[in-house]
């Protein structure tokens, strides 16, 4: 079966179909002569990872997955949540983004968050939705220059590290991301 994933990102497809037996091609949007900017306009994760899922299911016709990401910080009534890509501004620039969190959390003696990815399926006329997410805390300042986003200000626990001084490869092992796309695996992996 031919399944889709809706990201312009190649390696994210070819990571996963490295997961995934051989009855399921895996294929990006460009795969699918899909490149058009596709709406994320929901409240929430859950919203946003849908109607990504639904748009390729009811404009191309294929099975589809999709997912969307935020950082969630408890002193901050779980923002920037779905907004954290654009959290300050629509530049997604992530220094000004952490710097905007940094700004919000100081003095703030509670610093407890969590990345949390949720993945939406769509396949056989049928919604599916699975997250994973990894606990942690906010720095009080920028540590290391691995990874991307807010991967400088976010130490996971049980960890002396920030995301952005972790090898990458240790950061994949444990990550919200990974822990989401396990769950989707096995969902597939089963069918
Ligand atoms: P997306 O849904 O994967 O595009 O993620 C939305 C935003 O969340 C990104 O633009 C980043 O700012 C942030 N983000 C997602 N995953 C990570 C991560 O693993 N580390 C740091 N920031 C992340």
């Amino acid at each position: 079966m031919k399944l889709v994933f809706a990201t312009n990102n190649p390696n994210k497809v070819k990571e996963i179909q490295h997961k995934l037996g051989r009855e399921i091609e895996l294929l990006g949007l460009k795969d699918i002569g899909c490149d058009e900017d596709i709406p994320e306009t929901a409240p929430t994760l859950e919203g946003n990872a849908l109607q990504k899922a639904m748009y390729v299911y009811e404009k191309f016709g294929y099975d589809c997955f999709a997912d969307d990401t935020g950082l969630e910080i408890d002193a901050l009534d779980g923002e920037p949540g779905v907004y954290s890509a654009r959290y300050a501004g629509e530049a997604k620039d992530a220094q000004a983004n952490m710097d905007k969190v940094l700004v919000k959390m100081n003095g703030e003696s509670n610093r407890s968050a969590r990345f949390r990815t949720v993945i939406a399926l769509v396949i056989g006329g049928k919604q599916c939705l699975m997250d994973g997410e990894v606990e942690g805390t906010i720095l009080r300042e920028k540590r290391g220059l691995e990874g991307f986003g807010y991967d400088p200000i976010f130490q996971p626990e049980g960890y002396e590290q920030s995301f952005a001084e972790m090898d990458l490869n240790e950061k994949n092992k444990i990550s919200h991301r990974a822990r989401a796309v396990e769950k989707l695996v096995a969902f597939l992996n089963q069918q």
